[in-house]
C-alpha cells in the first residue's frame, strides 16, 4: 500500500509550527556514534522521519543499539561492531554513505554497496573516496561495492573539488580517529557540518574551522559518550514560510535559526514579501507582493539546492519573469513537469528555468517524483483553487515530520489518504 496527499488550496493559512529538528544533521551525528567504543550518544530533537528510521535500522544491523522516543535517542555502540552494511538498506537511503568514514576510523574496514543515483542526479562519492585514499585507506570496488581498508588512517591535507557536504562529513568522522593533523579544504560551510563538529568536539575530538572553507583536525585515540542537540531544520521551516507566502496568509514558524536561511529571506524581501523575523522565528504578514526574482543555488551560504523546486512553485505566481539556475545538482527538475499540470508557465533551458508568473493555480492529479519535488508540489497545492493529490507521498514523509497535521493547525485542508502501490495521476 501507498498513500496519497489530498489537499484543498485557495485559502490563507494562519498560524504557528514549531520547525522540526533537521533530517541532514540528524543522519551524520547518528552515524558519528560508530566511532565510539563501547561508549552512549544522546541526541535530542530527532525528527521522526522514514529517514531516520532507516538510519536506525543501519546502525542497528552494524551492532549497534538505538533507541528513539519524542525526539529523543539513545545510541550505544559496543566494542565489536560489523563493518559490512546491507544491500537492501543502503540502497534506500544514499546517506547510508556517511558510515563509511566512521566504519573505517573504527574497525580499519568497511564494505559499502555503491549508493545509487536518485531522481536529482547521479550521486557519486569519489570525493568521499578519493579523500579517504589521500588518508591511507586501501580501496577497490567489487561487485557493486566499496571495499575499504585502513591499519589506521592518516592525516592529511585534502582539497575537495567541490564542497560535498557527505564528503566533508564523512572525512571529519575518519579524521577524528586518524594518527595527526587533517585539512579539509574548500570543505562544505552547512551549518549541519558545524552540527556535527559540534557533536564531534563534545565527543573529545579536536576541530577547529568548522563552518569555513578550512576545516582543521587532530588526531585522538578514542572518542567517550556524550549529549547532542539537533539544529532545527532550515529547509522544512523555510518550506511552511513558503507556504505563507503563496496563501496570502499568516505563517509563523518558530524554534528555528532565522541566519540559517538568510539567502531566502534577503530573496523573499526582494520579491516584496512582507515578512516578521524574530530570534528563532519568522512570520510571514499579509499584505505584501510577490514579484519575479532570479537566483542560482549554491553550497552553503548560497541560495540552498533543497529549496528550490519549492521557491520555483511560489515564482509560477509571481509577478513577472524569473530564472533560476540549478547549480548544485545536474537534473534537479523532475517537478516541473507536474507543476506544469497546475498550470505552471515554466521553460527549461538546460540547468536553467524560466517561469513566468501567471494569476492563480488549479488543482491537479501530480505525483511526487522526491522529497523537494514533492514539497514544491504541496506549496502548489496550497496555492491553486480546488483539490490537488499528490501521489508517491513516501517521498515527503521522508523528510517532513507530522505535514498533514502542521497544515491543518495552520488552517490547511489535507489529509493522507491509502491508495495502491502503483496508483498514479490519471492522465
Ligand atoms: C546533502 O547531500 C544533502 N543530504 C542533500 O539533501 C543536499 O541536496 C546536498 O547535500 C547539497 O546541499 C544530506 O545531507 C543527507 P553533496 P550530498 O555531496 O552530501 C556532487 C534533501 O533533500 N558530488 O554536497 O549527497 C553531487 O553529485 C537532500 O534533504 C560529487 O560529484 O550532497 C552533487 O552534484 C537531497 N562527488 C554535488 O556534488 C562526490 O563524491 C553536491 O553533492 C560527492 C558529491
Amino acid at each position: 500500500m501507498s498513500q496519497k496527499l489530498v489537499l484543498r488550496g485557495n485559502r490563507p493559512l494562519k498560524g504557528t509550527i514549531r520547525a522540526q529538528g533537521a533530517k541532514n544533521a540528524a543522519l551524520p551525528v547518528m552515524a558519528s556514534a560508530l566511532l565510539l567504543n563501547g561508549g552512549t550518544l544522546e541526541l535530542s530533537r530527532v525528527p521522526d522521519l522514514h529517514d531516520i528510521q532507516t538510519m536506525s535500522d543501519l546502525l542497528r544491523n552494524l551492532g549497534a543499539d538505538v533507541r528513539f522516543s519524542q525526539g529523543q535517542m539513545r545510541i550505544l555502540t559496543p566494542e565489536e561492531l560489523d563493518w559490512a552494511t546491507p544491500p537492501a538498506l543502503v540502497r534506500k537511503m544514499r546517506a547510508s554513505s556517511l558510515v563509511l568514514g566512521p566504519l573505517l576510523a573504527r574497525c580499519h574496514r568497511a564494505v559499502l554497496p555503491l549508493p545509487g543515483g536518485c531522481a536529482i542526479g547521479s550521486r557519486p562519492i569519489d570525493l568521499h573516496l578519493k579523500g579517504l585514499a589521500k588518508m591511507g585507506a586501501e580501496i577497490r570496488l567489487e561487485h557493486g561495492s566499496v571495499h575499504a581498508e585502513a591499519k589506521r588512517l592518516k592525516g592529511a591535507r585534502i582539497y575537495l573539488d567541490f564542497p560535498s557536504v557527505g564528503a566533508t562529513e564523512n572525512l571529519l568522522m575518519a579524521a577524528v580517529l586518524a594518527e595527526g593533523e587533517t585539512v579539509i579544504e574548500n570543505a562544505a560551510r552547512e551549518p549541519e557540518i558545524s552540527n556535527l563538529a559540534e557533536a564531534l568536539v563534545r565527543m573529545g575530538g579536536q576541530i577547529e574551522g568548522q563552518g569555513t572553507g578550512t576545516i582543521r583536525v587532530r588526531g585522538v585515540e578514542t572518542l567517550h559518550g556524550t549529549d547532542i542537540q539537533i539544529i532545527p531544520d532550515r529547509i522544512e521551516a523555510s518550506t511552511y514560510i513558503l507556504a505563507g507566502v503563496v496563501t496570502g496568509g499568516d505563517v509563523t514558524v518558530t524554534g528555528m535559526e532565522p541566519e540559517h536561511l538568510e539567502a531566502l529571506l534577503a530573496k523573499l524581501e526582494e520579491a516584496g514579501t512582507r515578512l516578521s523575523v524574530g530570534k528563532d522565528s519568522v512570520r510571514t504578514l499579509p499584505g505584501g507582493t510577490l514579484s519575479a526574482v532570479s537566483l542560482k543555488t549554491l553550497p552553503y551560504p548560497g541560495f540552498p539546492t533543497d529549496l528550490q523546486p519549492q521557491i520555483m512553485a511560489a515564482l509560477c505566481l509571481a509577478k513577472g519573469t524569473s530564472v533560476i539556475q540549478e547549480r548544485v545538482f545536474e537534473s534537479r527538475f523532475l517537478h516541473v513537469s507536474e507543476l506544469k499540470r497546475m498550470g505552471c508557465q515554466i521553460e527549461l533551458q538546460g540547468d536553467t528555468a524560466i517561469i513566468t508568473g501567471v494569476e492563480h493555480l488549479t488543482g491537479a492529479e501530480v505525483r511526487a517524483t522526491d522529497l523537494r519535488a514533492g514539497a514544491a508540489l504541496v506549496l502548489a497545492g496550497l496555492a491553486a483553487s480546488g483539490y490537488t493529490c499528490i501521489y508517491q507521498m513516501g517521498h515527503i514523509l521522508r523528510g517532513y515530520e507530522m505535514m498533514v497535521e502542521k497544515l491543518q493547525c495552520l488552517g490547511g485542508e489535507a489529509e493522507t489518504v491509502p491508495c495502491d502501490e502503483n496508483e498514479g495521476p490519471k492522465f
